[in-house]
């Protein structure tokens, strides 16, 4: 099968799309014939050697997978069934023409998504979801998502608003119209807000890290919650009386049935910029390291 692979870290010049064995599924897991692989901020920092795993190279690339199942077990997805998935973390291996993953990992593809969009969903959406879980988001709570027009904060929002919270979110100037597009309270101009001068926030989500991390805390009111995805938690910074959590995205099947419940009911939007054949990975690695991404870039087999 074709894959794109890297035999050393180092930068976009690495990968190297080639011929590999098929990979074999272990127990629970099920094969499938990828139509469309996701890239994440995490793909390149996993080929920068920043993310490491202790398989010998050459080391798959890729999270995020839309396909149609090849082989399954008992109470899994059936034999071509349309799915969608994230593989588990550390090892990559969605830019390939098979991937396995656990069974728990998939669900439905969602009927109104193509499989370049729904590629575009699993890691950046449930990251997504388990971070407004882990703050505890609820109706009329305060939000404020940093780099809203990004993978995971353009999934935030929209999540942040199904909840009923009252959403403010940063993106440069040119994506403000596209966050109120997306349901966003108040869109604010990163470059010219004042923040601290409003009022306080209940929870902020920092998917930025370093100086956005460190101006976080004293955006939330007391008791109020931050949840930061980068970098961990920097104690230098910290408040007393706000709670920081670093959460790391696990695969999760049942949230993703969930999540492509709301994308089909037409309450969330996936956002796409572009899609490339595979073997213009490193093109998309390039693209998405420069941190401009609206929504999702997603690779085509
Ligand atoms: N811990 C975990 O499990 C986990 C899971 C997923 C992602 N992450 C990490 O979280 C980060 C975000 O991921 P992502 O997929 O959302 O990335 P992304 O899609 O590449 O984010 C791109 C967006 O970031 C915005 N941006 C760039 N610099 C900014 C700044 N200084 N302030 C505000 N917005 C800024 C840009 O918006 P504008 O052009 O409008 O400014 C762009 O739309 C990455 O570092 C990723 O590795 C961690």
């Amino acid at each position: 099968m074709r894959a794109v692979v890297f035999s050393r870290y180092g930068d976009e010049s690495v990968l190297e799309l080639t011929e590999r064995p098929e990979p074999a599924p272990a127990d629970g897991d099920v094969l499938v014939e990828v139509r469309a692989a996701g890239v994440n901020p995490v793909d390149w920092k996993h080929r920068e050697g920043a993310v490491r795993s202790d398989r010998p190279f050459p080391l798959g690339m890729g999270w995020d997978v839309s396909g149609v199942v090849r082989s399954t077990v008992p109470g899994g997805p059936a034999v071509g069934e349309a799915v969608y998935g994230m593989l588990p973390l550390p090892y990559g291996g969605a830019y390939q023409e098979l991937c396995v993953l656990p069974a728990s990992a998939v669900a439905p593809k969602p009927a109104r998504l193509s499989h370049e969009e729904a590629a575009a969903v699993p890691l950046a959406a449930l990251t997504a979801w388990q971070a407004l879980e882990t703050a505890g988001v609820t109706a009329g709570l305060r939000v404020l998502v940093h780099a809203g027009a990004g993978g995971v904060g353009h999934f935030a929002v929209q999540f942040a608003r199904h909840r009923g919270a009252h959403v403010t979110a940063t993106a440069s100037a040119r994506n403000l119209e596209f966050l109120r597009r997306l349901g966003v309270d108040e869109p604010v101009d990163r470059a010219t807000a004042d923040l601290a001068s409003g009022e306080p926030f209940d929870v902020v989500l920092d998917t930025v890290g370093g100086p956005v991390q460190h101006a976080s805390w004293r955006l939330l009111r007391p008791g109020g919650t931050l949840v930061t995805l980068p970098e961990p938690v920097d104690e230098a910074h910290r408040i007393p009386g706000v709670t920081a959590r670093r959460i790391i995205v696990t695969p999760d099947g049942e949230a993703l049935r969930t999540i492509g419940e709301l994308i089909d009911s037409g309450a969330v939007h996936v956002e796409v910029q572009s899609v490339l054949p595979l073997q213009e990975a490193a093109e998309a690695h390039r693209v998405s390291s420069e941190g401009r991404v609206r929504g999702k870039l997603v690779l085509r087999l």
